[in-house]
């Protein structure tokens, strides 16, 4: 039985997304230790975010493990990412789609396109990860232009106020069947507030909008608690 400090639900509650209540990291660190074991290649890649544009900001070992596991449970052979980082999340669904598979991912930031890339190449994974720098809205453009072969999977984990764009480019590259996934989209709560003004919280208010709209859409959206604070994701299929 671990240690749980603060347990009390009235203590040890974060101020802000960026902090986790020490209940909640106990169990994260209990749960990753017990059944995920972060190796050397996702702990560098986590500690090499320290030298991103957005530190802290790749998902937690445990929802990385979940990323790896829909994507096998799926049977998902071509994955699109949206939002690279430091690529800790790209080398879970790198490992899952196994070596016939490939993963494209997107990233603006240079800076964090070059980390990227060299945890790419310690991963052993370079060879079936494809990084395109740019805007997402724009690399995209040019996949459906070329007629990219449809992908099986895509996480929209960029910059919050363009997810329904990002959706919209999602629908058009996927095909029947298809896994869409989005980050972040509980905000400590905000999400639930229609007056926000955040450009963020409304960026994951019209995702929500036009996934319900979109009749061949099939959702649901989860919240999280853990190392990374009260946040969650959205999972949806594609008939
Ligand atoms: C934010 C974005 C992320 O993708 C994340 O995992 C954590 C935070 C943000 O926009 O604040
Ligand atoms: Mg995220």
């Amino acid at each position: 039985m671990p240690n749980l400090p603060n347990a009390h639900p009235d203590r040890g509650v974060p101020a802000n997304r960026y902090e986790a209540a020490p209940a909640w990291r106990v169990v994260d660190d209990y749960f990753a230790e017990a059944l995920v074991g972060e190796d050397d290649v996702l702990s560098y890649a986590r500690a090499s975010g320290e030298r991103t544009t957005m530190p802290n900001a790749e998902v937690a070992a445990n929802q990385g493990a979940l990323l790896g596991l829909l994507t096998q449970i799926s049977g998902a052979r071509r994955v699109l990412e949206f939002g690279t980082l430091a690529g800790y999340s790209t080398i879970w669904f790198a490992r899952a789609v196994g070596p016939e598979g490939s993963v494209v991912t997107l990233e603006l930031e240079p800076t964090n396109a070059e980390v990227a890339r060299e945890n790419f190449m310690r991963a052993g994974l370079a060879d079936r990860i494809e990084l395109i720098e740019g805007a997402a809205a724009e690399s995209t453009q040019r996949l459906i232009e070329a007629g990219a072969e449809p992908f099986d999977l895509v996480f929209i984990d960029a910059d919050k106020p363009s997810n329904p764009l990002y959706l919209q480019a999602a629908l058009e590259l996927t095909r029947s069947g298809a896994v869409i996934i989005v980050d972040n989209v509980v905000r400590d709560g905000a999400v639930a507030n229609a007056e926000s003004a955040d450009p963020r919280v409304i960026g994951v208010r019209s995702v929500v909008d036009a996934i319900a709209a979109c009749d061949g859409l099939t959702a649901t959206a989860l919240q999280t608690v853990g190392i990374k604070g009260w946040d969650g994701l959205i999972v949806a299929r594609r008939s």
